[in-house]
């Protein structure tokens, strides 16, 4: 039977891809291959750990050697490329494993997938390659315009795979998504980061003036649109994934303490994010031409990402205490493979 490679399948959305994946296909074979940064987390896919469709190696995709075996040992029909280092402020802290990853990684992904065949290899984009938009939204063939090096680096991976595509006829599509948020998102991110804060009546850091301007889709809607894609795409092709729930964060905010019944006075206005993207906006046409519409309402969708957050306090606090690294290797180290 063929298998998908979900890369960075141990992180926030592609742990959802993966669980999706199995219960959406009877017969779908998936292997995650995962480097387990501080953002990857077998706790993530430890609903699907016994299931005999799912194998899990633990390895970096910029291992060429490791990438070309898992693709030839497991029958890959299909990669997804989950896989990168993602959060922007660590960017500008230091963008090293950025540009090794979500650059170098990407083209190792692209060599083995050409080299054996891959019948499809979806890469896993952002919207913030268009940089920050003062009106209007961005469509899939306007220029790109990447700020920070977080977003610069994801840039260039999508180059890359759609060079591929022109260049050696690899079946390539690229998907640009808007913020996902939901459950097992790594509470570094604003909607996580802001409800364990709040649910320990910490501060809220808000950065500047809170005006900035994000669309908002829950995760499951995500992965059905990565599963339009693979199944309707058309090689060559970027495709924008827009949720059509644009709110400035300070209303996001105000979401997440009306949620919990917190007070206002736990919002703090810190320093501004250097070059600090002001608004994003996609216009998602082209998908929704694939017959893809997201279904949760932003109100909903974060209704139920509060109540998992509220529900599964030691999946984040075990991370935010720091003890989450030993935790993890006396808990999941023997079940690690490599192949
Ligand atoms: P995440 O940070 O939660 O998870 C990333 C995963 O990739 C982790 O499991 C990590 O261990 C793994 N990984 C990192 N480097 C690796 C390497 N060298 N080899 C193998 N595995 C490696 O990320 P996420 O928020 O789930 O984002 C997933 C993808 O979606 C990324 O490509 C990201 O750029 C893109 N994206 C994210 C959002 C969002 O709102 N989170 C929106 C649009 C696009
Ligand atoms: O737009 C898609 C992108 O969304 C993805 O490509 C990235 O991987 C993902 O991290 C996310 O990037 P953002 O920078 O938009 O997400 P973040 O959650 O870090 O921040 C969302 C907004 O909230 C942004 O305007 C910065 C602001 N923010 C964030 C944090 C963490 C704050 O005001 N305070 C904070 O503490």
């Amino acid at each position: 039977m063929n298998s998908i490679l979900v890369t960075g399948g141990a992180g926030f959305m592609g742990s959802a891809f993966v669980r999706y994946l199995l219960r959406e296909y009877y017969s779908q074979r998936v292997v995650v291959l995962d480097k387990l940064t501080y953002a990857g987390n077998l706790e993530n896919l430890a609903s699907v750990a016994a299931d005999p469709r799912y194998t899990f190696i633990h390895g970096d995709i910029c291992d060429a050697p490791l990438v070309d075996r898992v693709m030839a040992e497991h029958h890959i029909e299909a990669v997804v490329n989950f896989a990168a280092e993602t959060h922007v402020d660590r960017s500008l802290i230091e963008a090293d494993a950025f540009i090794k990853t979500d650059v170098y990684g990407t083209y190792v992904l692209l060599e083995a997938a050409r080299r054996h065949g891959v019948a499809r290899f979806l890469q896993i984009g952002t919207d913030e390659v268009y940089g920050s938009l003062e009106r209007g939204s961005a469509g899939e063939g306007d220029p790109l315009s990447p700020r920070s090096p977080y977003a610069a680096s994801k840039a260039a991976g999508d180059m890359m795979a759609l060079a591929y595509h022109v260049s050696h006829g690899l079946p390539v599509m690229v998907t640009r998504s808007c913020n996902n948020y939901g459950p097992y998102q790594y509470p570094e991110k604003l909607i996580p980061l802001f409800i364990t804060n709040a649910i320990d009546d910490q501060g809220l850091p808000i950065y500047g003036d809170g005006q900035q301007v994000r669309d908002w889709l829950y995760v499951e809607d995500h992965c059905r649109a990565v599963d339009v894609v693979l199944q309707r795409g058309r090689p060559g092709e970027v495709y924008n994934i827009g949720a059509g729930n644009e709110r400035p964060n300070l209303e996001v905010v105000v979401g997440i303490l009306q949620g919990l019944e917190k007070p206002w006075s736990l919002v703090r206005h810190v320093a501004d994010r250097p070059g600090h993207d002001r608004r994003y906006s996609l216009n998602w046409g082209k998908i929704a031409s694939l017959g893809w519409r997201p279904s949760y309402p932003f109100e909903s969708g974060l209704a139920e990402t509060i109540r998992w957050y509220q529900e599964n306090q030691g999946w984040w606090r075990r991370i935010k205490s720091g003890e989450y690294a030993d935790y993890y290797r006396r808990n999941y180290g023997h079940r690690l493979t490599t192949s």
